[in-house]
């Protein structure tokens, strides 16, 4: 669906806050403490390089907390602010200190942070801008900003795996990829997860109008660990599935 068209509904901010309340148990068995390759051979070492070094760290979106743990750890003081009190619960048993509102009206002073990190979150979020430009109030100047992203090269409406029987061929499907897009995507048997497609300008053009400017940019291949998952994967090891966007807050 189009993404304006959906914003013009005045229950989209349920259907996406219920989504998340639903679906955190199979957020959790499935993609924390350990349970994802992904995360354990990749992303937690690209946070903790990417934001190393920060003191006042602010995990958007933060889920149960698993990347700020890892944050803490190193010595950061961290902030595990998420939209779902299902998330929070988790993460606050497993040691966060946490904060229930919406990225897109953070609760803290300006420049408050030194780091702030958003790892695969805002292809779930209608409000782009408002988060954009909260972030950027929140960050103190030269402070770092971690953005990860399903990449959205990849990850656009009806992208996919396709059968070509006919050619003997698995290929993956690009959908349209300018379109600015919201589906609820079933993920797994009766899972459903709202995905927001943008294309890449949009992100980029998103932070730097507000003072965010781009240091350096990721496209890590898949990790060895998840290419060994299924044959089909060894297609798509020169895919980036993960987009990393390290931004500074300029002065
Ligand atoms: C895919 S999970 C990622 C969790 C965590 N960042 C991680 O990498 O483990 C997406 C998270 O974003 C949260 N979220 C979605 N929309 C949000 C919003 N507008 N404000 C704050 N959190 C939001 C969801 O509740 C969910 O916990």
């Amino acid at each position: 669906m189009d993404l304006e068209a959906f914003r013009s509904l005045p229950e989209w901010p349920m259907i996406l806050r219920d989504s998340w309340e639903t679906n955190a148990g199979w957020w959790q068995a499935g993609f924390t403490e350990g349970s994802d390759v992904e995360y354990e051979e990749q992303i937690k070492p690209i946070v903790r390089v990417g934001l190393g070094g920060a003191h006042r760290i602010l995990d958007l979106g933060g889920g149960d907390g698993q990347l700020a743990r890892v944050l803490a750890a190193d010595g950061a003081s961290t902030v595990v602010l998420d939209s779902s009190a299902a998330q929070l619960q988790t993460a606050h048993h497993r040691g966060s200190s946490v904060v229930l509102a919406t990225g897109a009206a953070l609760p803290f002073r300006d420049g408050s942070f030194d780091g702030v990190l958003i790892c695969l979150v805002l292809e779930h979020v209608v409000e782009l801008d408002e988060v954009l430009a909260e972030v950027a109030r929140v960050l103190e100047p030269g402070g770092r900003f971690l953005l990860m992203l399903n990449h959205p090269i990849l990850q656009t409406p009806g992208s996919g795996f396709i059968d070509d029987v006919d050619l003997g061929e698995q290929y993956w499907r690009l959908g349209p990829y300018l379109r600015e897009d919201i589906q609820m995507e079933e993920v797994d048997a009766q899972i459903f997860v709202p995905f927001v497609h943008r294309p890449l300008s949009r992100y980029l053009n998103g932070a730097s109008a507000r003072g965010l400017m781009l240091v350096r940019m990721e496209e890590p291949p898949p990790p060895p660990g998840f290419v060994a998952r299924a044959e089909e994967y060894l297609q798509v090891q020169e895919y980036p599935r993960l987009l990393v966007l390290h931004f500074e807050r300029r002065p």
